[in-house]
């Protein structure tokens, strides 16, 4: 595996990669990496990939003034000994200056299903996701790019990124990778006191409890909020951001019950934000 720090490195390793006709896989991440993230590797792979890039960064555009960027986790050894075993090809790790050099000032916003939840409770967060992703997708060119169920809000945004600006690149999701006990693999998992830890698993709880009530008949959205809300109280030192009963692809509303619903949820669990969704299948 190769490590670049700059555009022109990325661009010319791909393209003899390109040159050799090798097709391009890319998962973007922001490090701290664990089972989830390595998981899309093998997504990107079994979606025809044959060279793989993988770019840490952790993008300062999408954090609020009140959030964790100056202490999110790092550890670039680590990461680099794990993507070399997952026999990723290339490593990007840019500066924030090559991202952003001084100047830079296009912003890429996305509407409709960018607003809801996560994007009303953190303004301009998937305006830095998508400015970042786009800009990562020009800079690598890649035939295929993975992404995580866990973030599904994230993953509808870019779908409809791609879609709007016509984005020569072919999206995959992979499923969400999960701790014994339920709780999604997340790098803001390592904020989590052991205490906290034990507490975490409420949400997938609860939104497991949702799905269950789904294929059992339940159909009213307020009965299962009501529901899952119940299950999360039941935790002390657990607070709601939100839990809710949404279209997949638009986080509104459901119409109705007869396509998939996403039970999807935010809690806070201490001062550690944590989010998770379920995906019901009709
Ligand atoms: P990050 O949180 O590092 O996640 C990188 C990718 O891994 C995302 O596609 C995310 O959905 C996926 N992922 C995280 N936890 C997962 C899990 N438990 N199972 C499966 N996939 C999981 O998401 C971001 O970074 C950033 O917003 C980014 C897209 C890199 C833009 O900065």
């Amino acid at each position: 595996m190769r490590t670049v720090q700059t555009i022109d490195d990325v661009r010319s390793a791909v393209r003899s990669a390109k040159a050799q006709s090798m097709r391009i896989g890319f998962v973007p991440t922001m490090g701290f990496l664990h089972a989830g993230h390595l998981s899309l590797v093998d997504v990107a792979r079994e979606a025809g990939a044959e060279f793989i890039v993988v770019s840490i960064f952790v993008n300062p555009k999408q954090f609020g003034p009140n959030e964790d960027f100056s202490r999110y986790p790092r550890d670039e050894a680590r990461d680099a000994a794990l993507l070399e075993g997952s026999g990723v090809d290339l490593l990007f790790l840019p500066p924030v200056e090559v991202m952003y050099p001084p100047g830079a000032s296009t912003n890429i916003i996305v509407g409709g299903v960018a607003r809801p939840l996560e994007g009303e409770r953190r303004p301009g967060h998937f305006e830095g996701v998508a400015t970042v992703v786009g800009k990562l997708f020009n800079i690598v060119q890649a035939d295929v790019a993975a992404f995580g169920r866990k973030d599904a809000q994230q993953c509808a945004v870019i779908d409809r990124m791609v879609r709007d600006l016509d984005v020569p690149v072919r999206l995959v999701f992979g499923e969400t990778t999960r701790e014994r006990d339920g709780l999604a693999m997340s790098s803001r998992n390592s904020y989590l006191s052991p205490e906290e830890r034990a507490k975490a698993p409420v949400l997938h709880r609860a939104l497991r409890a949702a799905e269950n009530a789904i294929t059992h008949g339940i159909h009213s959205v307020p009965d299962l909020v009501r529901l899952m809300n119940k299950v999360v109280a039941e935790v002390e030192g657990v607070v709601v951001d939100y839990l809710a009963i949404v279209d997949p692809t638009t986080f509104e509303a459901p119409a109705d019950f007869e396509r998939d619903i996403l039970a999807v949820g935010a809690v806070k669990v201490g001062k550690t934000r944590l989010i998770d969704n379920i995906r019901i299948a009709r």
